[in-house]
């Protein structure tokens, strides 16, 4: 099936066995069944230091952030895995979007040209019984004030230990298949904005 859409996939943790980067592995895969094409970040690849303006003042932004901007910047779409910690956002996903709001040179200041524009959709999961729900929340009312159109459609997988396999799919079915439908929804939506 064509699809225009590029998406790019990432979870708010670096953690090697981490769940969100399963999750949104599947659900990544279900935006590729729509024929969007994906790139999929993994942000131990990509360290940020701790934002601090007086680095920033002193040394510009460093060469991962201006990375991570220009993956920004080359996908429309963006599928986030987002773990809950202490029912909020994880300051990793925090500091990088913190980072990439920053105008590389050349740039307007709070020209937001990582997030304007851009559509995304959200998921959670967690060893609790919400999966990470309230997380979401609040990650939602960040990207939206940036100017990232944030789809309603969302899910959050409980009882993470229990409900991934070996292979890192959800045992459940109509789970599975519920993250696979957010990656098509994204990729048909993206698809339809850019046509
Ligand atoms: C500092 C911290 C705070 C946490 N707070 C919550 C929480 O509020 N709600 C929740 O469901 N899980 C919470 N957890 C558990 C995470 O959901 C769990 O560690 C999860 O595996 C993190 O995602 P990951 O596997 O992708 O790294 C917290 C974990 C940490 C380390």
């Amino acid at each position: 099936m064509a699809n225009s859409a590029k998406i790019l996939a990432f979870a708010g943790s670096a953690r090697q066995d981490s769940f969100h980067k399963k999750l949104v592995k599947i659900a990544a895969q279900g935006a590729e069944n729509a024929g969007a094409t994906v790139t999929y970040l993994d942000f131990r690849d990509l360290p940020m230091p701790l934002y601090d303006q007086d680095l920033e003042a002193e040394q510009g932004l460093p060469d991962n952030v201006l990375q991570f901007k220009s993956l920004l910047k080359s996908h429309q779409g963006l599928l986030l895995a987002c773990p809950e910690y202490n029912s909020s956002i994880t300051p990793l996903l925090k500091n990088a979007i913190d980072w990439a709001s920053r105008p590389e040179p050349g740039e307007p200041p709070l020209s937001l040209t990582c997030f304007k524009g851009k559509t995304a959709v959200l998921m959670s999961t967690s060893p609790g019984g919400l999966g990470g729900l309230r997380g979401l929340n609040h990650v939602r009312s960040i990207l939206s004030s940036i100017g990232v159109l944030v789809l309603p459609d969302q899910t959050s997988i409980p009882n993470a230990y229990q409900a991934y396999d070996d292979g890192g799919n959800l045992r459940d079915e109509e789970q599975q298949k519920s993250v696979l439908a957010l990656g098509h929804k994204l990729a048909q939506v993206v698809a339809k904005l850019e046509g």
